[in-house]
């Protein structure tokens, strides 16, 4: 070993001891002929004192380092003088007095200080990505992440989960995302799919007998992506037979509350909060609510239709709804560009406009409309539950536009009037989803999770007649507003599947085509089963506070899907191209 110590190691203990130290240069420091270095690794940081009592070669050595070089130093460990210690620092009761100094390597000058407190923007850090790495910030999201995972590893091992490895390059699984591709050499005009997620394989591993899976597994989806979203993520992924939904859920549970006590020093009571989908979207407006505040929405519609608003009738005569939020006292802290904000933001949902509405001291409605409220202004306000001082938002649209106009208000008020501590956590789980949604572009049944998912027992004679009513044994976590898992039961008898894949759209030939093996399978003594799938860097960002979620992923890709580091993805050789069989067609240039 090149040293004896760590740079977050040494304390007054060590005081009198001799220690060999490594690490790189944070910060250089010359006192009045006394030099003094900031020596950093992953451990911590210390501090060498070169003086005038070390030898003049380790003196002339420490005055020629520069930050980022990488030095050893050897040296005693010494208390620091009265008045000079640093209580922030686990090493700022010593200092180490230098014998010598070598340097290891020396560095240019780097792009960014990782130890300064200004960063450079983001792209840079990104493309400088070793560099960033070496940030106190980012090396503890990378522990935590660390940490995170091995709380899930050691959860599910008790419980005798086995960990198996599934293929990268398989089929296309469909999870609603577009695939990522790679060309076979060996069949050309083959593709393998990169997996969206091992849901086939981890079902197959059920029917072939494993009782209980666990994987810390790499999924790749090509979507638009966001704060939350990479095209590569990991999940820990799970699967369970013989099971219930409340037994995959009882397993996860454990897991929260192992996790939040173990990382926050958190008591979470079990069993988590269950809504079920249909009162999510009536209250908030969207399947993953951010229930750490309140602002429920009400509906409006049946007073709504007595009234001779326009804007309100026309909404309830083509089936739509009438729904708003009371802002508690907000009146008076929203001007009118911060209502102009808020109209922006409810037809960034797809809203047509906002109405908004203030209740004045005296008990009466102001705002644009007021006056077009006639008779209902006073029903309205019991509604709405308003008060002087209050103000109302309003969107009347087809229930899905409202939901997501109301949805997205929500959001922004709760986060603009701190109607929340940022530190509290709060965990539930949505059930009950519906098994189908329309398909915006063809119009047809479209998986609200996957085609695998199982309906309700109940709901299973409807399956066919009234898919828009069927439910699905569905399941999600969600953190914060955040959705940090998701999993259902599975369809385990061939028929069913069949019949899923038929409403989907999928003909017995396409299915048979693509998902023969599954329908085999089911027909081969497959037990009842189903699993979920935490979103794993979701789950750091959320557990460490983080904003973004390339904060938790040592190389990341950027919102466009690259890579600043590598360069990636980047065109290949044509002999690389000629051996796949594959011919690139160059889109011509954009016009200007
Ligand atoms: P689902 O598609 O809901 O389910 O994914 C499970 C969880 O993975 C996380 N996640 C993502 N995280 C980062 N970037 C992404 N692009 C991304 N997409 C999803 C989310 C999500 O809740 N096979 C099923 C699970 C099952 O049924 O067992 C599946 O993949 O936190
Ligand atoms: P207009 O008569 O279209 O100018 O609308 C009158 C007011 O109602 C304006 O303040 C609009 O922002 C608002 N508004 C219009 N359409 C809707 C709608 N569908 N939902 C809520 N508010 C609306």
């Amino acid at each position: 070993m090149l040293r004896t110590h760590t740079c977050g190691e040494l304390r007054p203990s060590h005081i009198g001891g001799e220690t060999a130290l490594c690490g790189w240069v944070d910060r250089v420091r010359d006192h009045k002929g006394v030099i003094f270095v900031d020596l950093r690794d992953r451990w911590g940081k210390t501090q060498i004192v070169v003086g005038p009592d070390s030898p003049a070669e380790t003196l002339a050595a420490a005055r020629a380092v520069r930050p980022e070089w990488v030095i050893r130093v050897h040296g005693i460990v010494g208390a620091r003088p009265e008045g000079t210690t640093n209580p922030k620092l686990a090493t700022g009761g010593i200092e180490v007095l230098c014998r010598r100094l070598e340097v290891l390597n020396e560095a240019e000058t780097p792009v960014f200080q990782p130890g300064a407190a200004d960063l450079p923007g983001e792209e840079v850090r990104l493309a400088h990505r070793w560099l960033d790495l070496r940030r106190p910030q980012m090396q503890e999201n990378m522990f935590l992440r660390s940490r995170i995972v091995k709380i899930m590893r050691d959860h599910f091992d008790e419980l005798g989960f086995i960990d198996v490895e599934t293929p990268m390059l398989g089929k296309s699984t469909p999870e609603g995302a577009r695939d990522y591709l790679v060309p076979s050499r060996l069949e050309h005009g083959s593709f393998f799919a990169l997996p969206q997620s091992p849901q086939l394989y981890k079902q197959l591993l059920m029917m072939a007998g494993f009782d209980r899976y666990v994987q810390v597994a790499k999924c790749f989806r090509d979507e638009d992506l966001r704060a939350d979203r990479q095209p590569e993520f990991t999940q820990l992924d799970v699967e369970m037979s013989f099971v219930e939904a409340d037994d995959v859920m009882g397993v996860i549970e454990g897991l929260v509350a192992r996790t939040a006590r173990e990382i926050l020093g958190l008591e979470v009571p079990l069993p988590l909060p269950r809504l079920t989908w249909d009162e999510c979207m009536e209250r908030f407006g969207h399947d993953a609510p951010d229930l750490r505040f309140g602002l429920e929405i009400v509906d409006l519609t049946p007073l709504a239709g007595e009234s001779e608003f326009r804007v309100f009738r026309g909404a309830v005569e083509s089936g739509g709804r009438v729904r708003g939020i009371r802002v508690p006292a907000a009146a008076a802290r929203f001007s009118r560009k911060d209502l102009d904000d808020l109209t922006a933001i409810a037809v960034e949902g797809g809203a047509k406009g906002l109405v908004w509405l203030k209740v004045e001291p005296d008990g009466t409605w102001s705002g644009p409309v007021a006056k077009n409220l006639g008779p209902i202004a006073e029903p309205l306000k019991a509604k709405l539950g308003c008060a002087p001082g209050d103000l109302a938002v309003i969107v009347a649209d087809s229930f899905e536009t409202t939901c997501k106009a109301l949805h997205m208000l929500r959001k922004r008020l709760g986060g603009q009037l701190g109607l929340y501590d940022a530190d509290a956590m709060h965990f539930s789980w949505v059930v009950d989803f519906p098994m189908f949604a329309r398909d915006t572009e063809t119009g047809g049944w479209a998986s609200m999770h996957h085609p695998f998912t199982a309906p309700r027992p109940a709901d299973l004679d409807i399956l066919e007649s009234d898919p828009a009513a069927c439910r699905a044994v569905a399941y999600d976590l969600v953190i914060n507003g955040s959705e940090a898992g998701g999993g259902t039961i599975r369809i385990h008898d061939g028929g069913t599947q069949e019949k899923v894949f038929q409403l989907l759209g999928i003909t017995p030939e396409v299915a048979r085509e693509r998902f023969g093996f599954l329908l085999d399978a089911l027909r081969s003594g497959a037990p009842p089963h189903g699993g979920i799938a935490l979103g794993i860097d979701r789950w750091v960002m959320l557990f460490g506070k983080l904003d973004s979620i390339r904060d938790v992923i040592a190389f990341p890709k950027t919102q466009k899907a690259s890579d600043l580091m590598t360069g990636a993805p980047a065109p290949v050789e044509p002999k690389q191209l000629t051996e796949l069989g594959v011919r690139v067609v160059v889109p011509p240039p954009k016009p200007a």
